[in-house]
């Protein structure tokens, strides 16, 4: 069974997916952790941050160790994926994994921006979770300063915001709901109201 789980920047996808991967027992994927970290290599590299050659080496030689960085995580990070994120090149070389990652045996739940719609176009399941955008930018915040991160709301505000134009606008693979992808907006739920109104929309197209 593949779930797709696509939403634009700190919607509560990501939350969603590892809850509903350990509801069925199976293996998530973060793919904007693959990005962020083929961003934070280019420019370990020395390069620019668009400089499409080193995006494709750096995508190219990621392992899957490298993802456990937590400075992987912050806001920074994931404006410089958003950025690589727009490189054909780059989408194309992840590809590869992730479909490896989706099609193993027992299936998995990947999130992202493109999974519904390009990895897994033929996933048995797909959530396209929204929020408010001021929310959404409210729960980047907290989330932030939980770590201690010097952050402003104003700040996380026009990052999500320059982000989601970003993301929606590219012309290779743009974020968008699949055709065939349910749509759950997060802005009045909180997370186990979010998590059970997900595992009934998955059960209804499996049909369990
Ligand atoms: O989900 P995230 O915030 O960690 O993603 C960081 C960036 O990576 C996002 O702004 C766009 C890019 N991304 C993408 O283009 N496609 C994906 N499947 C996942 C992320």
């Amino acid at each position: 069974m593949i779930i797709a789980i696509d939403g634009p920047a700190a919607s509560g996808k990501g939350t969603l997916a590892k809850r509903i991967a350990e509801h069925w027992g199976l293996p998530c994927l973060d793919t904007g952790l693959l990005y962020r970290a083929v961003a934070r290599d280019v420019v370990l590299l020395g390069f620019r941050i668009d400089d499409p050659w080193a995006a494709l080496i750096a995508a190219r030689s990621l392992h899957p160790a490298e993802l456990l960085d937590p400075d992987l995580r912050t806001p920074q990070a994931g404006d410089a994926a958003s950025i690589v994120a727009r490189i054909p090149q780059v989408r194309t070389a992840l590809l590869v994994y992730q479909r490896a990652f989706a099609t193993q045996p027992g299936g998995a739940v990947l999130d992202g921006r493109d999974i519904g719609t390009v990895v897994c176009p033929d996933a048995d399941a797909k959530i396209y979770v929204t929020a408010r955008t001021e929310v959404r930018a409210k729960r980047r915040f907290l989330e932030c300063q939980g770590r201690g991160e010097g952050v402003t709301i104003e700040g996380i505000l026009a990052d999500i915001r320059r982000r989601d134009e970003r993301d929606a606008s590219r012309g290779s693979a743009p974020m968008r709901p699949a055709d065939d992808a349910d749509l759950l907006d997060t802005s009045d739920l909180d997370i186990e109201a979010a998590f059970d109104a997900a595992v009934g929309l998955i059960k209804r197209k499996i049909g369990q």
